[in-house]
C-alpha cells in the first residue's frame, strides 16, 4: 500500500467492522422480516434519480417516519454515470494500470469517491477487476490488464481511495467473466488452483488490502452453476477470505428464484425488476424473484437467518464508511465538482498512463525550442479521423459519448462502449492540444487532415497529397470494443484499427520516414506496420485530457512514463480466444438460458506474458514495456529473506543517466522453488514507480509479502510458503528477460 494511503488512512476513524455488525443488529432490531427484505432488491432502473440502481427508503407505514433512507448504487469505472457532464471523467482503467503509480491512483480514488458522495451514490459500482485473457475481449479497458498481482494492487488503491470519502466501492465482476459473447448464457470452465491463484487473486487483495465493501457476482456460470447462485460466493469470498461486506449481482443475473442465490452468498439482487409501491406491496412490470422471500421462509427453502445475514451485511456496511449518520440524504445531481485541481489530476493520470513503444532515432520528442532556432519552416502533418472532434460527440457542450461499436465512428476515442460510460463535460482532442501546444512557434505549419469515405474508410489519397512535404507525420489510429449491449458485438471481431488505418500508415510509410503512430484503443491492435514507422504511442483510452496528455509526450512536455499492463502479440499467440458463435437465444430453463458457449480456460495459470513465456513467443511488445526519454541504470541487487516474518526483502539502485528527469517503473519477478514444471517460471510479485532527476541514484526497496511468496496448495486449499528451495528473483523494467538484468537466487531453507 503506497505511503500516503497509509498516512490517509490515519485521518479517516472508520469504525471496525465488528462495531459496525454491532450498530447494525441494533438497527434492524426493530425491522420486521419483511422490511428486511426490502432492503435485498432494488426498484427498476430510474434514470430520473440518476443512478443505475436503488433500493427504496423504508417506512413502516403510510403516515410513519423514514426509518431507512434507502441505497443508491451508481456506476462505474471512469466516475459517476448519467450525470450530464456534472462530473469529473476519468481515463479508462486500463491507463490508470498504465501508469503503475499506486499513490496516483489512491489521489484519484479519492477524487471519485468525493463526485459519487456529493452525487448521494452509496455504492460506487467499481473497479472492475477481471483480467485481460483473451485481447479481443469487449470490456479489457474497463479493468487493469493481464497481471492479478498488478490488477490487485492498483485496484486496491482505487478502492481505498474511494472508501476513504465514505463511499462503498464495489469490486467486479465474480469471477471468470472475461469475454463479454454470450456473457448471459455462457459457462466458463477452470480448475481449483487456476482460479484461485489467478482470477481469485484480485479479489484477494480487493478484500484484504482494498478493505472493499461491495463485491458484484457475473452473469455467466463457473463450472456448470451460474454465478449468483454459484457456492464460490460464500465458500470462497466470505468463508475462505472473510469479506464482511456484501455480495450484489450484476444486473437481471438473477435468473431464477432458485433458493441457492441467497443461500450461496447472494446479499442483493439488482435492479430489482420491480417497480415498487411501498406498503403496498411489490407491484410491478415483473416482480422480482425475491419479492417472494418471506414465503420461500414460510416453506423452509431459506433460513430466516439467512434473510437476517443478508440485511445485517448490507447495513453494517453502510455503517463501517459512515453513510448511516451523515450521508447526503438527496442527491445532489446538478453540482458540477470539475476544478482546475481535478483537471490537472486528470491530465496527470492521462499523461502518466501513455506508453511510448517505439522511438527510433529519437525522433521524439519534437522539440519546439530547437525549431525556432532553425530557419525554415518545420511541417508538421496531422492524419487520421482519431485526431478531430466527432460528429458523434454530443451537442451543447456535454459530450455524451454514447457510441456504439457499428455505428459511425468519427472522431477521437477516450472511452469504451457501455456502462463504464460516463457523459462528458469536455473532450479535448489531439488537433486542439496541437495548434495549442503550437501556435506561438512561428517555424511550426500544421497540415492536419482526415475524411472518412461512405464506409467509415479513411480518404488516402488526399492524405498523402497533404503530408508528401511534411518533416513528420503523426497518424492517429484507433478501435473500440465494450460491454454486450444485447446486439454481441461487444468483443471487438479482429485486432485491426478501425477506417483502415492500417493501410493508411502502409501508404503514408512508402512518402515519409518519419512517421508517428498513436494508438487509441482498448488494448493490443494487429501492428503489421510496426517496422515501417520511427515511433509508436499507445495512448489507450484516456478520458477528457487524452489530447492534451498526448500532446505534452509529443512535445516533451511530459517525460513519457506508462508500461503495458499487457503482453502485446498477434493475436494467434494468446493462449485464449473468443469463439465465433452465430447469435442466438438459448432455450430458458426455469429462467437460466442453456449454456451456449463453453469458456475452458485451459491455460491455466499461463495467462498472457507467461503463455508467452512457456511458449518462447516472441511478442511485439512485453509486459512492462515502456520507453523514456531518458535512460535508467540498474544495479547493486541484494535480497534478504526474512523466515520469522515470511517476508522477502529486494533490495537495489537505480540512477537516471540520461539527459531527462523522469519516472521509472521497477518490477520484481519472482521464480519459485517448486518441483512442480507446470508453473510459471516467474511471476510478478512486486513493483514501484521512481522519480529521478537527471544524474540522481536511488536506493530501493520493494517487500514481498507472505501472500506473494505463496502458491495455492489444491491438497490443503491453502495458499502456503514453499518448503526449502530457492527463489530466484528477477528486477528490471519489462517481462523481457533482457531487461530483467538483475538477478539472483535466495534460499529459503
Ligand atoms: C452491467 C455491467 C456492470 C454494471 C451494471 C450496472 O451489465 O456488467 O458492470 O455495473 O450492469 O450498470
Amino acid at each position: 500500500m503506497s505511503e500516503d494511503t497509509k498516512k490517509e488512512e490515519k485521518k479517516i476513524n472508520f469504525i471496525s467492522w465488528e462495531e459496525a455488525k454491532q450498530k447494525s443488529k441494533v438497527f434492524l432490531s426493530n425491522f420486521t422480516l419483511k422490511e428486511k427484505t426490502y432492503l435485498m432488491y432494488g426498484t427498476s432502473i430510474k434514470p430520473s434519480n440518476r443512478c443505475v440502481g436503488q433500493i427504496d427508503p423504508i417506512k413502516s407505514g403510510f403516515f410513519s417516519p423514514v426509518k431507512f433512507q434507502g441505497i443508491k448504487l451508481d456506476d462505474g469505472p471512469t466516475g459517476p454515470r448519467f450525470q450530464k457532464g456534472l462530473t469529473n471523467s476519468w481515463p479508462t482503467c486500463i491507463n490508470l494500470s498504465s501508469t503503475f503509480n499506486r499513490n496516483l491512483i489512491f489521489e484519484v480514488g479519492k477524487v471519485q469517491g468525493s463526485d459519487f458522495y456529493h452525487k448521494g451514490v452509496n455504492v460506487a459500482l467499481t473497479p472492475c477487476i477481471n483480467l485481460l485473457r483473451v485481447p479481443v475481449g469487449g470490456r479489457i479497458f474497463e479493468a487493469w490488464g493481464e497481471n492479478p498481482f498488478l490488477t490487485g494492487e492498483m485496484a486496491s488503491e482505487l478502492i481505498r481511495g474511494i472508501q476513504s470519502k465514505g463511499v462503498i466501492a464495489c469490486a467486479k465482476h465474480f469471477i471468470a467473466n472475461e469475454q463479454e459473447k454470450y456473457r448471459n448464457s455462457s459457462n466458463s470452465v477452470l480448475d481449483e488452483r487456476t482460479l484461485m491463484e489467478i482470477y481469485v487473486e484480485p479479489f484477494y487483495k480487493a478484500i484484504k488490502k482494498g478493505d472493499v465493501g461491495c463485491i458484484m457476482c457475473s452473469y455467466n456460470a463457473v463450472n456448470g452453476v451460474y454465478m449468483y447462485r454459484n457456492k464460490l460466493m460464500k465458500e470462497v469470498l466470505k468463508d475462505k477470505l472473510g469479506f464482511n461486506g456484501f455480495i450484489v449481482s450484476d444486473w437481471w443475473a438473477v435468473y431464477s428464484d432458485s433458493p441457492d442465490s441467497i443461500n450461496n452468498g447472494l446479499d442483493m439482487n439488482m435492479p430489482g425488476n420491480i417497480s415498487k409501491i411501498p406498503y403496498l406491496g411489490d407491484i410491478g412490470f415483473k416482480p422480482s424473484y425475491w419479492s417472494t422471500l418471506q414465503d420461500k421462509v414460510d416453506k423452509n427453502l431459506i433460513k430466516e437467518e439467512k434473510l437476517n445475514e443478508c440485511a445485517e451485511r448490507i447495513i453494517s456496511t453502510l455503517y463501517k464508511f459512515g453513510q448511516m449518520e451523515n450521508f447526503p440524504k438527496t442527491e445532489n445531481f446538478e453540482v458540477n465538482y470539475i476544478t482546475e485541481e481535478t483537471k490537472q489530476l486528470n491530465r496527470k493520470a492521462a499523461t502518466e498512463s501513455i506508453v511510448l513503444l517505439k522511438n527510433d532515432d529519437i525522433i521524439l520528442p519534437i522539440n519546439l525550442k530547437k525549431i525556432e532556432t532553425m530557419n525554415k519552416k518545420y511541417k508538421i502533418g496531422i492524419l487520421g479521423i482519431d485526431a478531430f472532434k466527432g460528429d458523434f460527440y454530443g451537442q451543447e457542450g456535454n459530450i455524451i459519448l454514447t457510441v456504439l461499436r457499428g455505428i459511425k465512428l468519427d472522431g477521437h476515442i477516450v472511452n469504451g462502449i457501455g456502462s463504464s460510460q460516463t457523459d462528458m463535460n469536455y473532450v479535448v482532442v489531439p488537433i486542439d492540444a496541437i495548434k495549442t501546444k503550437t501556435e506561438k512557434c512561428k517555424n511550426i505549419e500544421l497540415a492536419p487532415y482526415a475524411k472518412l469515405d461512405k464506409e467509415g474508410n479513411e480518404d488516402i489519397e488526399n492524405s498523402k497529397n497533404i503530408v508528401k512535404d511534411c518533416d513528420i507525420v503523426l497518424i492517429f489510429v484507433q478501435s473500440i470494443s465494450g460491454e454486450d449491449m444485447g446486439k454481441n458485438l461487444a468483443d471487438r471481431k479482429d485486432l485491426d484499427v478501425m477506417h483502415n488505418g492500417n493501410k493508411l500508415i502502409e501508404e503514408i510509410s512508402e512518402i515519409s520516414k518519419n512517421i508517428i503512430v498513436i494508438i487509441n484503443s482498448p488494448g493490443p491492435v494487429n501492428l503489421e506496420w510496426k517496422d515501417k514507422v520511427k515511433s509508436i504511442i499507445f495512448g489507450g483510452l484516456a478520458g477528457p485530457e487524452s489530447g492534451n496528455a498526448i500532446a505534452d509526450i509529443i512535445f516533451g512536455d511530459a517525460n513519457p512514463s506508462g508500461h503495458l499492463p499487457f503482453v502485446w502479440g498477434k493475436r494467434e499467440q494468446y493462449p485464449a480466444d473468443v469463439k465465433e458463435l452465430p447469435n442466438e437465444f438459448g432455450m430458458l430453463k426455469d429462467g437460466e438460458q442453456e449454456f451456449k458457449d463453453e469458456v475452458k480456460y485451459e491455460e491455466g495459470l499461463f495467462i498472457g506474458q507467461y503463455w508467452f513465456d512457456k511458449k518462447n513467443e516472441i511478442p511485439y511488445y512485453y509486459f512492462g514495456h515502456g520507453l523514456s526519454y531518458t535512460k535508467f541504470e540498474f544495479g547493486n541487487l541484494e535480497c534478504n529473506f526474512d523466515k520469522k516474518e515470511k517476508k522477502l526483502e529486494v533490495k537495489f539502485t537505480i540512477k537516471n543517466i540520461g539527459e531527462y528527469d523522469g519516472c521509472v517503473v521497477a518490477l520484481v519477478y519472482l521464480g519459485f522453488p517448486l518441483k512442480d514444471e507446470n508453473y510459471p517460471e516467474r511471476m510478478l510479485k512486486g513493483f514501484d514507480k521512481y522519480f529521478l532527476k537527471i544524474n540522481e541514484s536511488k536506493e530501493c526497496c520493494i517487500i514481498i509479502e507472505e501472500h506473494d511468496l505463496s502458491y495455492y496448495d489444491v491438497q490443503s486449499k491453502e495458499f502456503i510458503l514453499p518448503k526449502s528451495g530457492n527463489y530466484k528473483v528477477f528486477v528490471g523494467q519489462s517481462a523481457n528477460i533482457n531487461d530483467l538484468n538483475l538477478q539472483k537466487e535466495v534460499n529459503i531453507d
